[in-house]
């Protein structure tokens, strides 16, 4: 289980390298709303640069499903790591075709060549091994060496992540080295108390991480809609809040795994209720055993952890060595239902300790609330990734690397 490095792959001047990268950023009204992926990807890109190698750059957007949509184009991505980086960034407009090969052609070392979305062909996510090796070939052609940085894809096992690994000398590149590092930390040294947060909407989403990682942890700080699953599995009325019935029973079997383990699992003592789902509701804060008992009744829903939860959970990390956090504490994109995902970010960033924001939605809720990275043990840049990762399941696109 080691990585093949970047460091270890001998004397790059003036050679093509291909660069699996994750450049599937959010965007708002046709603008790139955050560019943490595209600036996670520069350790590599620079390395590569100042080693003196062409640097040609693929990477997905969305799911086009193998149709050109330019909606899903990679152009904004290309201008926006022109303005990151200080070498020459060129964008070609299609992956394997016409204007990729006369770019590649061109492409001189030291500067930098980004391919359009690769899922803008069928064959990069094809469950047939023959097409992805036909895509996969197709991009490597002329590549003397393929470095895989996309961590948040590196669970796919897509043509690009996985096939091209395959064709060609390949390494993990600076990032995927990073995550993988210190993911694998969270799951066999970490330091005590280790302490998981998870929210978000759904508990079946968590339910393979809540598995693999309670033997593991001291404690488990639960938030977010699938905390409603949790209460209803202890009895208690959660009004119209999210609720996954089909799973009263694991959430059951979870609880007494973790008391005969000795893990205590932290659920919210008081919760915010409003009287619907909007951001100008009517808001009220409640027990979390009496969330049918205020003026809305059974209609109400609970959409963010209350102000004692938010106090006792920052506690709680505050005194933690490890912290892995996965999924907000409520809707923060919402002002009203924002403060306890707020609040667990800030404990975050007054820890000692390893504290580590696990990607997708947390990623997003720390930018918005406008904490710098840098504050921050580490913020992964796989949500999907970071989290099969801690399931321990094998990663195709690590696996191909060694892993
Ligand atoms: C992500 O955003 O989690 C990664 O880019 C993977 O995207 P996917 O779920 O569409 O494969």
């Amino acid at each position: 289980m080691s990585l093949r490095t970047l460091q270890s792959t001998g004397d790059l001047t003036g050679k093509t390298v291909l660069v699996r990268s994750d450049f599937n950023v959010p965007f708002s009204n046709a603008v790139i709303a955050d560019d943490g992926r595209i600036r996670a990807s520069l350790p590599t890109l620079e390395y590569l640069i100042r080693a003196g190698a062409a640097v040609i750059v693929m990477s997905h957007l969305g799911r086009p499903d193998g149709v050109v949509d330019s909606t899903w184009s990679l152009e904004p991505v290309a201008r926006r790591l022109g303005e990151l980086l200080t070498v020459p960034v060129h964008f070609a407009r299609d992956t394997v075709g016409p204007d990729a090969d006369a770019r590649r052609r061109a492409l001189v070392p030291g500067e930098v060549l980004v391919l359009e979305n690769l899922r803008f062909d069928a064959r990069e996510t094809s469950a047939a091994e023959s097409d992805r090796l036909e895509f996969a070939t197709q991009l490597t052609t002329g590549v003397d060496l393929l470095v895989s940085d996309g961590f948040g894809v590196v669970h796919r096992k897509h043509a690009s992540v996985y096939d091209a690994a395959r064709i060609v000398p390949s390494s993990a590149g600076l990032l995927v080295a990073t995550e993988t590092d210190i993911l694998h930390r969270l799951t066999t040294d970490a330091a005590r108390p280790y302490t998981v947060v998870l929210g978000g909407s759904k508990v079946s989403d968590k339910l393979g991480v809540i598995e693999h990682l309670l033997p593991r942890i001291d404690r488990l700080l639960i938030g977010g809609g699938m905390v409603f699953t949790f209460l209803a599995a202890q009895g208690h009325r959660v009004g119209a809040s999210l609720c996954e019935v089909d799973r009263l029973d694991t959430v059951r079997g979870y609880l007494e795994t973790a008391q005969k383990l000795g893990v205590g699992v932290i659920l919210p003592t008081d919760i915010v209720v409003a009287n619907t789902f909007a951001a100008d509701a009517d808001v009220t804060v409640t027990s979390s055993d009496a969330m049918e008992d205020t003026p809305y009744g059974a209609s109400g829903v609970g959409l963010d952890i209350g102000p004692d939860t938010s106090r006792r959970f920052a506690d709680l990390i505050r005194s933690s060595r490890t912290v892995f956090w996965n999924g907000p504490m409520g809707v923060f994109e919402m002002a009203a239902f924002a403060a306890g995902t707020r609040a667990v970010a800030t404990a975050l960033t007054e820890m000692d300790g390893l504290g580590v924001v696990g990607g997708g939605d947390s990623a997003a809720a720390v930018r918005a609330f406008g904490f710098p990275d840098s504050s921050f043990g580490h913020i992964s840049t796989g949500g999907g990734a970071s989290l099969e990762f801690l399931e321990g399941k094998s990663l195709p696109g690590l696996e191909v690397l060694g892993w």
